[in-house]
C-alpha cells in the first residue's frame, strides 16, 4: 500500500475494542488482471523455511492479525468477507494533541491493495522492523518491537501464508494526518523477558521456556506498562496496566497483571485456571466474559492449541510474582 504516515512518540492508546469503530474501506471493483501471476516474480524468494500451517496458525490463533487487519461485522464478530484485507481503524492523541488517525493495511494478495509487490524481505522488515515498502516507520500499534523477536521459521510460515491468501480488492483509507517520522519503534530486548523460576531440572521447565516465546511475541505487548512511548517496562513484564483509549472520547480500557502476585495479579490461578480462562474468554472465579480488549474469542486466542495454552500457563504461572496493580480493564 502506498498510503502510510508515521510514528514519533505519540501519547499511548490503541483501540481494540469490538466497541472501537472498524474503519472505512469502500471495495473497489480493482482490476482482475492485476490479480494474475505469482507474487514477487523477478525476486528471489526468503521464506523458505517453515510451512504455510504454521503461518496460518500463528496468523489466527497466536499473533492474531486479524483483529486488527479484519474489520469486525455490525454482529461484533469478524467480518470473514474481508479476512485481512483491513482496517481497524486506530485513534492517537499526538504528543501536539493533534488526533491521529490510523489504519491496519490490506495485507492479502491483491494487486496493488495488498501485499502482491511486496518482496519476502519487504514483508520481513514491515513485520520485525516496522519499516514499509516505502521505508516508512509503522506506528507500533502493530507490534514488531515483540514481532522483531519471532524466530525466522516463524516468520517464514507467516509470509508464506500471507501469499497464500486470496486476493481482496478492499481500498484501505489512508492514514491522517500523514506524517513520516522515522525512526520505528525499537526492537524488545529479548535478554530482558524474564524467566521461569523453575530450576532447569524440573520437568515443567521446557514447557515454561516455550511458553515464554510464545508470550513474548503475542502477549508482552498488551500486558506490559510502558516506560515511555513505545518501550515496554521489562521490569514490569506482564505486570498490566497498559492503558488503551478507545477511538474520540470514548472510555479506556487497562490491561490486568497475569504475573502470579497473590494481591495484584493471578497467584490464586493454577495452570489449568489460566488455560481455561485462554479457553472460554472468561474470568476465574465469577465466569465473566473478558472484555474485548483481550482477543480470547473463539476466532483469535480461543483456538490456540491445549499444549501452546499449557505453556504459555506454565510460564505465567512460573514468573517472579510482580506486585502492580491492581488493575480492571474498565
Ligand atoms: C494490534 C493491531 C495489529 C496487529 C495485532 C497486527 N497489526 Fe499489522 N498493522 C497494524 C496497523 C495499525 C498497521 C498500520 C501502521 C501504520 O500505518 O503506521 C499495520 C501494518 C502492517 C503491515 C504494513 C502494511 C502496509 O501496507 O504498509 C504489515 C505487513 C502488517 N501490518 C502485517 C501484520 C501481520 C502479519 C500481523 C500478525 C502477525 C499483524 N500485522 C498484526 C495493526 C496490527
Ligand atoms: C490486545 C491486548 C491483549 C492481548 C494481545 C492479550 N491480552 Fe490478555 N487481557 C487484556 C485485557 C485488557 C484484559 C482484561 C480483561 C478483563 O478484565 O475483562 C486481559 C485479561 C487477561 C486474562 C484474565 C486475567 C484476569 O485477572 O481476569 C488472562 C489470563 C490473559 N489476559 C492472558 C493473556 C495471554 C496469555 C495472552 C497472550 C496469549 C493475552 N492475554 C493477550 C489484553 C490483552
Amino acid at each position: 500500500m502506498l498510503t502510510k504516515h508515521i510514528t514519533g512518540a505519540l501519547i499511548v492508546a490503541l483501540a481494540l475494542s469490538g466497541a472501537a469503530a472498524a474503519c472505512s474501506s469502500s471495495s473497489s471493483g480493482a482490476n482482475a488482471q492485476a490479480d494474475a501471476g505469482p507474487p514477487d516474480s523477478g525476486r528471489v524468494p526468503t521464506a523458505t523455511t517453515g510451512t504455510i500451517e504454521r503461518g496460518q496458525y500463528l496468523v489466527d490463533h497466536v499473533l492474531v492479525c486479524g483483529v486488527c487487519h479484519t474489520p469486525n461485522g455490525k454482529d461484533g464478530k469478524p467480518d470473514m468477507t474481508l479476512y485481512l484485507a483491513g482496517s481497524r481503524s486506530y485513534d492517537f492523541t499526538d504528543k501536539d494533541g493533534t488526533i491521529v488517525t490510523v489504519n491496519a493495511e490490506n495485507l492479502t494478495s491483491h494487486n496493488p491493495e495488498g501485499l502482491f509487490t511486496w518482496s519476502d524481505e519487504q514483508i520481513r522488515t514491515a513485520l520485525t522492523q516496522g519499516v514499509d515498502d516505502e521505508h516508512v516507520s509503522l506506528y507500533p500499534i502493530m507490534p514488531y518491537p515483540e514481532y522483531n523477536l519471532l524466530t525466522r521459521t516463524d516468520v517464514d510460515s507467516i509470509i508464506q501464508y500471507l501469499r497464500s491468501v486470496a486476493p481482496n480488492p478492499n481500498v484501505v483509507a489512508a492514514d491522517y494526518p500523514y506524517s513520516d517520522q522515522n525512526p520505528s519503534a525499537p526492537p524488545v530486548d529479548g535478554t530482558k523477558i524474564p524467566h521461569t523460576t523453575l530450576p532447569a531440572s524440573d520437568p515443567g521447565f521446557a514447557a515454561a521456556e516455550r511458553g515464554r516465546y510464545l508470550a513474548t511475541v503475542a502477549c508482552l505487548n498488551c500486558h506490559t506498562p510502558q516506560l515511555g512511548a513505545d518501550v515496554p517496562d521489562l521490569t514490569k513484564a506482564f505486570a498490566g496496566g497498559k492503558k488503551y483509549t478507545f477511538i474520540r472520547g470514548a472510555k479506556e480500557n487497562t490491561s490486568v497483571n497475569i504475573t502470579p502476585d497473590m494481591t495484584t495479579g493471578i497467584g490464586a490461578w493454577s495452570i489449568a485456571d489460566i488455560v481455561a480462562s485462554l479457553k472460554t474468554d472468561t474470568e476465574k472465579g465469577t465466569g465473566r466474559t473478558l472484555c474485548s480488549t483481550h482477543p480470547g474469542q473463539a476466532d483469535y486466542l480461543g483456538k490456540m492449541t491445549d499444549g501452546d495454552m499449557t505453556d504459555i500457563a506454565t510460564y505465567l504461572h512460573t514468573l517472579a510474582p510482580v506486585m502492580n496493580g491492581p488493575f480492571k480493564c474498565e
